[in-house]
């Protein structure tokens, strides 16, 4: 069993070796479930390899033949009595709306939710492994909510680069921060 975050992380390579321009990561939480949702606009995937690929030996790998990313998310969230989709519109039969979404929900109250874990370190590894793609994340708690656009980010920066180490370290501060205010933790008094 793993932290969801490092699913998310598998989920949103995939999205990256799809050669997406954006990634939205959406994360929905109430008090009783996690909704999770991971979406892009990268080559998509045709239909009968859409129907295939949560076999793990659905793969386009060539390095080994099975491919575990997508079979894990869907197990974990079925696990704790949730549900799966993956929705894809390939680029050659939509070649100006292509794209994959692929969602999971998550009861908290099942024995067999695994904690959500590190999302902060999740995004930073994903900002910094490709800076270049426009990160879209929002994580609505049921104290407040959580936000990073890095185009945003990257107009504030005015050319320093996404990968630079201290603006990855100012990220992963500013979720951070975020966070204390949407668990209901008290502002630092000044
Ligand atoms: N967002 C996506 N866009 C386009 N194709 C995708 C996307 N996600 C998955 N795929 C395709 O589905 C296959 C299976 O994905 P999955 O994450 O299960 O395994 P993998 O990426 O091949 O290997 P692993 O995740 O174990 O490194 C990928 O090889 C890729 O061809
Ligand atoms: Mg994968």
């Amino acid at each position: 069993m793993k932290e969801i975050s490092l699913n998310i992380l598998d989920i949103a390579q995939n999205s990256v070796k799809a050669g997406a321009e954006t990634v939205r990561i959406e994360l929905k939480e109430t008090t009783e479930t996690l909704f999770v949702s991971i979406s892009d606009d990268g080559c998509g995937m045709k239909p009968d390899f859409l129907a295939a690929v949560t076999d793990p030996f659905t793969t386009t790998r060539t390095t080994r033949n099975v491919g575990l990313g997508i079979p894990l998310f869907k197990l974990a969230c079925e696990q704790t009595g949730g549900e799966f989709s993956i929705v894809s519109r390939d680029s050659e039969n939509f070649p100006t709306d292509h794209g994959t979404t692929t969602s999971a929900l998550f009861y908290k109250t099942s024995i067999d939710y695994t904690p959500l874990g590190d999302v902060i370190s999740t995004l930073t590894v994903l900002i910094q492994g490709a800076p270049e793609i426009r990160w879209v994340f929002t994580h609505t708690l049921p104290g407040g909510e959580v936000r990073l656009d890095t185009d945003e980010l990257k107009e504030a920066l005015g050319g320093v680069p996404l990968s630079h180490p201290e603006v990855v370290a100012w990220i992963a501060d500013y979720l951070k921060e975020q966070y204390d205010g949407a668990n209901g933790n008290p502002c630092p008094s000044i």
